[in-house]
């Protein structure tokens, strides 16, 4: 492979001096909408969306697409054949493989290809040397299991269709049709999802290009260009494309895939992060306030964001739940390449008595890509736990991060020196606010080249790190993916000289600009590249000591000179697959090297790695937090914090956060304020803030202010035994952290769309941080008939509906559900590693019936060696005046090591809200055989009664008894 250091043009200089002094100092203001297309400047999408229009207007319309019958094959749970799309009048046809497997799981495969392309038996233009397939390794990065094939499944072949019953206990039904091409999956002969339904099923096939003879130049014409022969269609985009003044060659044509999948009697879908709107997702074509354009996955660095939009931002989950009364269901588009979705939600009359149809509107999505396979994967539920379990179980549930990665972050760009770093630290801790990592942005660097120090403003990064680590804190530093192309810096000579930058369409190695100026981008995909990058985290290479922990941002990847920001798509990946086919799961191959460098930084030192990703894709959640990028101080963008962490939770991604505070412009007091109280309840806690701000650390703000943000802190502090519980939980079978009404509620349709108050895992702790201007109250929709108690003063809400919980500055709306037992650790501390063997307190919730129970799991919050079983999990369970902790841990090897560790610490206080009245006189317990103390306050002014026992000496990892 050539390598050439081409030098930038002059005017590309200039352009990128004057949009970075932009970017740095310009006040916050809106998106620059012209910097990003619309689906009418996206040649496929347009296209997609004209065919659609074309099918719906055609009373006749039939898909030219047909599964043959004697091409189909049935083996081991998986079915083969080859559809044919008839191209012309003519009748030629062209052939596109397609199998569907059914997977042991009970979740199904449908994955088409094209003969022409898969065997390479295509002509690239422009002497292109990219890969000739419709990309197909995206699961490599993606999956991680699942995929075993179903032994029960059967099928049974009759006339023009055949039907595969799948599933557990055999209650799914796939009914494929073979002309025109369809499936209907079926719960309980029900259907559930359509494919192809409105015949909008699309594989732009491959074809030569031909170009029509020159006609003769008539006398005094100018130069005229060429022709293309055309086939009626709309062509213009199909050879090459042009956008804010950079050409893409499109060496393979056109290449996009469609398909619409509707979901009969659905009127809510959710999902397909990472966009800034509501939770239940909006139509997107015609219908009141419907947005004009499909929703948009192609990961951009989107800064200044607008609210309510479906244009694409930096992450990609192409994955949608479908919800109606008490049924769930969900598809998974696994394609890396540019993808639009349009909605459509259409009132049907239904049959009443037609089985299982919960509602009469009918949700119709309409996805298209680029490039690539189509391969959908298809969830049947019926309940949201079984859909986001089915879905982990393939792309992997979140990792259980560090303990400290759950605490408070404190960022901003940026801590201009080691000392500032201290003096940061130092007033934290003298003004008793707690934090666990202190951040630095890209100015820690010598002259932005990663893995180096700036000399003079960070001459003794060990010094700092050694300080942080005295009151177990964390230091995390900003390595992006750009590398500064500068003579004498090694990191770039190795990366040319290895061959391991991305290169440009002619198989150069490809230069581009951002933060550092001229840089080159590390290609990922390449394993060469990941042992090379992990090689340069290694504490010799990049001076630092174990409490560092890495932020990957820009990873789009940005690019401030390329089209929409971002990289050309005829770049060439390794293995010289064009940047089109795998731009969206671009962001995750960097985070997955990075996590693998941080790793084993030495030899025998294996722990959990901490990254922070702005880019993501399906299955980043195994490797880390994402956060929602460049968010502006205000209100708006704090009330979009929430529907956006839900949704990106219940795509497989919950370890999510807003900057807090917002990024762009300065914060009023009390929107700061409401920030640190909605952020306390964000899995991903951070404060951030652009350059140009104003300094706003906590301790900063001035009184009432600095208390108010405190105690929002010490909150979370207090909660995290919860939060990690939930975390934990998060890790195993995939259940969202921060629970949305849908999501625990499935039958109750009032909730459906509610996005802005949310349940902590499955503590019974339910939230509604104030995100309005000026609020002194907020109107929370309690679900049930439980009884609900305030957290803090115990005021008792009951019955089924809205009510007013009242709301000043200090307070956040956060009531316990009846039936909870909540872990927490009250005795506030610098970080929460000084908090590890602090002893618990647990709240007994009490319920309408008179019980509560909950969870708790513990573990060294750092290793892996709870994989060996040195961890904690108790069920605590209070019935009949008694209160028991059990273990459900299962024995591992390290589980009696573990366990002994933790003997000291115990429980210091047990608080029971709503005790019973008939303990009001009692003084005393009985907690694992001995006398402990129990003081009673009674029921009063709306305010349940409640009870203390103190110092039950029990400890957290026994079984044990208190006796009421
Ligand atoms: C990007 C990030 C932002 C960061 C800045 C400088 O804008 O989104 O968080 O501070 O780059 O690195």
């Amino acid at each position: 492979m050539r390598v050439s250091s081409t030098p930038s043009s002059q005017w590309t200089a200039l352009f990128v001096l004057v949009s970075t002094l932009c970017t740095l100092f310009t006040p916050a203001v809106s998106v620059k909408y012209e910097n990003f297309k619309t689906c009418d400047q996206a040649g496929f999408c347009k296209r997609n969306r004209a065919y659609a229009d074309t099918a719906a207007a055609t009373s006749s319309w039939k898909a030219p697409y047909a599964l043959t019958s004697d091409s189909l094959s049935w083996k081991n749970g998986q079915l083969k054949g080859t559809i044919l799309k008839t191209i012309n009048h003519n009748g030629e046809t062209v052939r596109l493989p397609i199998t569907i497997s059914f997977l042991e799981s009970g979740s199904a495969r449908v994955t088409i290809d094209e003969e022409k392309r898969q065997k390479g038996d295509i002509e690239l233009r422009h002497n292109s040397i990219a890969r000739k397939e419709r990309y197909n390794e995206v699961e490599d990065w993606t999956i991680i299991g699942g995929l075993e094939l179903s032994k029960n499944a059967v099928e049974s072949r009759e006339g023009e269709k055949t039907t595969v019953t799948y599933g557990p206990e055999g209650k799914f039904e796939a009914v494929i049709t073979f002309a025109p091409f369809g499936i209907d999956f079926k719960r309980d002969h029900a259907t559930q999802i359509k494919f192809n339904d409105r015949g909008l099923l699309n594989m732009e096939h491959w074809r030569p290009k031909i170009e029509k003879s020159q006609p003769e130049k008539k006398e005094g014409e100018d130069e005229t260009p060429t022709h293309e022969v055309t086939s009626g269609e709309d062509e213009s985009t199909w050879w090459d494309e042009s956008y804010g003044g950079s050409t893409d060659s499109k060496p393979k044509g056109p290449e996009s895939v469609s398909l619409d999948i509707t979901f009969p009697g659905y009127d809510h879908v959710f999902g397909i992060p990472e966009h800034a709107g509501p939770l239940s997702l909006r139509e997107t074509r015609g219908g009141t306030g419907a947005h004009t354009d499909p929703y948009r996955l192609y990961n951009a660095d989107v800064f200044e964001y607008i609210m309510d939009s479906p244009m694409t931002l930096y992450g990609a989950i192409p994955f949608m739940q479908a919800h109606r009364k008490d049924s769930t269901v969900g598809v998974f588009w696994m394609n890396a390449a540019e993808t639009w979705i349009d909605i459509i939600k259409q009132k049907e009359a239904h049959n009443p008595l037609s089985l299982g149809i919960g509602s009469a509107t009918d949700t119709k999505t309409h996805w298209f890509s680029e490039s690539g396979l189509i391969d959908v994967f298809v969830f049947l539920g019926p309940t949201p736990k079984d859909v986001t379990k089915a879905y982990g179980e393939l792309t992997g549930y979140t990792q259980l991060p560090q303990e400290f990665a759950i605490a408070y972050h404190q960022c901003r760009w940026n801590y201009n020196s080691d000392e500032d770093v201290k003096d940061v630290d130092r007033k934290m801790s003298k003004h008793q606010i707690p934090y666990d990592v202190i951040w630095l942005d890209i100015e820690y660097t010598d002259d932005k080249q990663y893995f180096t120090w700036d000399p003079l403003t960070f001459p003794n990064p060990i010094g700092m790190l050694e300080h942080l680590d005295k009151s177990d804190r964390k230091l995390v530093a900003i390595i992006d993916p750009h590398i500064k192309n500068k003579e004498g810096y090694q990191v770039v000579k190795e990366l040319k000289e290895k061959d391991l930058a991305v290169h440009n369409k002619d198989g150069n190695i490809y230069e581009g600009w951002c933060w550092p100026g001229s840089s080159h981008w590390v290609d990922c995909f390449n394993p060469d590249a990941i042992k090379w990058w992990v090689g340069l985290f290694k504490y010799n290479a990049f001076k630092s000591l174990p409490n560092l922990f890495i932020w990957n941002d820009m990873n789009e990847p940005s690019v401030f000179n390329g089209p929409e920001t971002t990289m050309p798509k005829d770049n060439l990946h390794h293995g010289n697959w064009e940047h089109r086919d795998v731009h969206n799961v671009n962001g995750l191959t960097f985070v997955n090297a990075t996590y693998q460098a941080m790793l084993e930084r030495k030899k025998g030192e294996l722990r959990r790695p901490f990254v922070l990703t702005r880019s993501y894709y399906a299955g980043s959640q195994r490797m880390g937090a994402m956060w929602t990028g460049d968010n502006q101080a205000n209100w708006d963008h704090l009330a979009a914090g929430f529907p956006m962490i839900i949704n990106n939770g219940i795509a497989g991604f919950p370890f999510a956060g807003a900057d807090v505070g917002g990024f762009f412009g300065n914060p009023e007091k009390d929107l700061l304020a409401r920030w640190y109280q909605a952020g306390a309840f964000y899995p991903f806690f951070r404060g951030h803030a652009h350059i140009d701000t104003r300094r706003r650390e906590p301790y900063l703000v001035g009184d009432p202010y600095m208390g108010i943000i405190t105690q929002a802190l010490r909150l979370r502090y207090a909660l995290l035994p919860a939060w990690y519980t939930a975390f934990h939980e998060a890790s195993v079978d995939g259940t969202p952290i921060l629970r949305p009404h849908y999501f625990m509620y499935p039958s109750d349709e009032a909730g459906f769309a509610i996005d802005d108050q949310f349940f902590v895992g499955s503590t019974g702790l339910l939230a509604k941080p104030v995100v309005t201007e000026g609020a002194t109250s907020v109107d929370i929709y309690i679900p049930d008939n439980e009884v609900y108690y305030d957290y803090f003063d115990f005021t008792k809400y009951e019955g089924q509906g809205h009510k007013t919980i009242q709301a000043p500055l200090e307070k956040i709306p956060l009531l316990m559900q009846g039936g909870h037992i909540i872990p927490r650790k009250d005795r506030p501390r610098r970080s929460s590693g000084l908090m590890k063997w602090d002893p618990y307190t647990l709240v007994v919730v009490i319920s309408k019936n008179g019980m509560a129970s909950g969870e708790l799991y513990v573990d060294d919050g750092e290793t892996f060696d709870y994989e060996s079983g040195a961890y904690i999990r108790r069920a605590f369970e209070y019935k009949d005046g008694v209160l028991e902790s059990r273990n459900l841990g299962t024995k591992g090897k390290l589980t009696d090591k573990y366990l002994k560790t933790m003997k000291s610490v115990g429980v210091e206080r047990v608080i029971i809200v709503g005790a019973p009245k008939a303990w009001e006189g009692k003084s005393s317990v009985k907690a694992a055989g001995k006398d402990a103390a129990l003081e009673f306050h009674a029921e009063e002014g709306g305010k349940a009664a409640w009870a203390v026992v103190r110092r039950p000496q029990v400890a957290i990892g026994e079984d044990w008894k208190i006796e009421f």
